[in-house]
């Protein structure tokens, strides 16, 4: 089913499906394929079974797969070099296609190594995980890590399509649906109010065991959100940012607690975080906090013990999203409503980081 165009300057660059059934997901993977002479796929997964078998005869010959380190060890400058020697070796060319199936940090390298290619290979993206399917995969962002800093490196380059196989949630773990839930949450809050009140109520049913029709609408309002929000500043220099809604203190305890949390928690915590910090400039009532913070505490969210508030200060003045030594803070205004502010009173972020 064709859920989305993401459009350009008014010209469609990916066109977003998603597929309940094998049939007509294989059917469309095998027909996009058939379109060209070779074909490189980067996956972390040794190439999933359902994938392989269902790959027909006429498209066999033609595919060579890569198989990426893991989680965030496929965007580092040695596994590029490796990369684009497999695409050196086997020819690649401009008559190829990229295919990435997996995670973020899949479709940051697929997209990075795609956009840097002989200035530009033809790519799509198989979103295997929640966060991919609503956040990572649309949007272009490509990135790799250098010098130990995240996603430093990287263009924007969009997939031409992005298939969403919902089969693919049937095996995500736990942590994964979190972390997807964490950016669906964001949507809500940042935009979404009529979703909020929808996983307010149905939040039982929702997580941890999965409900994938009603997932399947949730992640297709997300998708078209976040085609809104790119369409209106592609290049991420302001509309855009209130997708970091949460991150820069998401990112900062992340890195203050030296990766112990996951992505989804850490983005979860920090939304508690912007969401105090909205309360006390006055942005939103008493009432919308307990709401949000007992939406967010559903999620299992424990209070954290014993945080040094200045080093995770520290870690949010050095996160890329600060300009000019002052934090670029997305804060709500209402549920379903937000805004950017880069002129936050420091004590303020400290209300809000003491408040975890
Ligand atoms: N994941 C945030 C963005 O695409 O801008």
């Amino acid at each position: 089913m064709h859920i989305s165009n993401l459009k350009i300057k008014n010209k469609v660059v990916t066109q977003i499906n998603i597929y309940e059934s094998d049939l007509t997901f294989h059917k469309h993977f095998n027909e996009l394929l058939s379109n060209y002479s070779s074909i490189f796929i980067l996956t972390q997964e040794s190439l999933s079974d359902s994938i392989i078998n269902n790959i027909t005869m006429k498209n066999a010959p033609k595919i060579k797969s890569f198989i990426l380190e893991d989680a965030e060890k496929c965007k580092s400058e040695k596994q590029l070099k490796e990369i684009l020697n497999f695409l050196l070796i086997n020819q690649c060319n401009k008559d190829s296609l990229i295919v990435g199936i997996g995670g973020g940090s899949v479709s940051d390298i697929t997209g990075f190594v795609s956009s840097i290619y002989m200035r530009g290979i033809k790519h799509i993206l198989i979103p295997t995980t929640l966060l991919g399917m609503v956040d990572a995969s649309i949007g272009g962002k490509t990135a790799i890590n250098y010098n130990n800093i995240r996603n430093l490196i990287g263009t924007i380059k969009h997939p031409d399509q992005v298939l969403i196989f919902l089969d693919y949630l049937d095996s995500l773990p736990k942590s994964e649906i979190l972390n997807g839930f964490s950016e669906i949450i964001k949507y809500a809050l940042i935009m979404d109010k009529e979703l909020f009140e929808y996983i307010e109520k149905n939040k039982k049913n929702l997580y941890p065991e999965i409900n994938k029709k009603k997932l399947k609408e949730i992640i297709i309002k997300c998708i078209i959100h976040k085609v809104d929000i790119v369409q209106q500043d592609e290049k991420d220099l302001g509309h855009r940012r209130i997708l970091n809604f949460g991150h820069t203190a998401g990112h900062a305890l992340e890195s203050y607690l030296n990766f112990q949390i996951s992505h989804g928690l850490g983005v979860l915590y920090g939304m508690k975080v912007a969401a105090k910090i909205s309360l006390e400039l006055n942005k939103i009532t008493k009432k919308q906090y307990i709401r949000i913070t007992n939406l967010i505490d559903s999620f299992n969210i424990q209070p954290l013990k014993k945080i040094n508030i200045d080093k995770i200060l520290d870690f949010m003045y050095y996160d890329k999203k600060s300009s000019h030594n002052k934090i670029n803070y997305v804060i709500l205004n209402d549920i379903g409503a937000s805004t950017i502010n880069n002129n936050i009173d420091v004590e303020i972020i400290k209300k809000g980081l003491s408040s975890l």
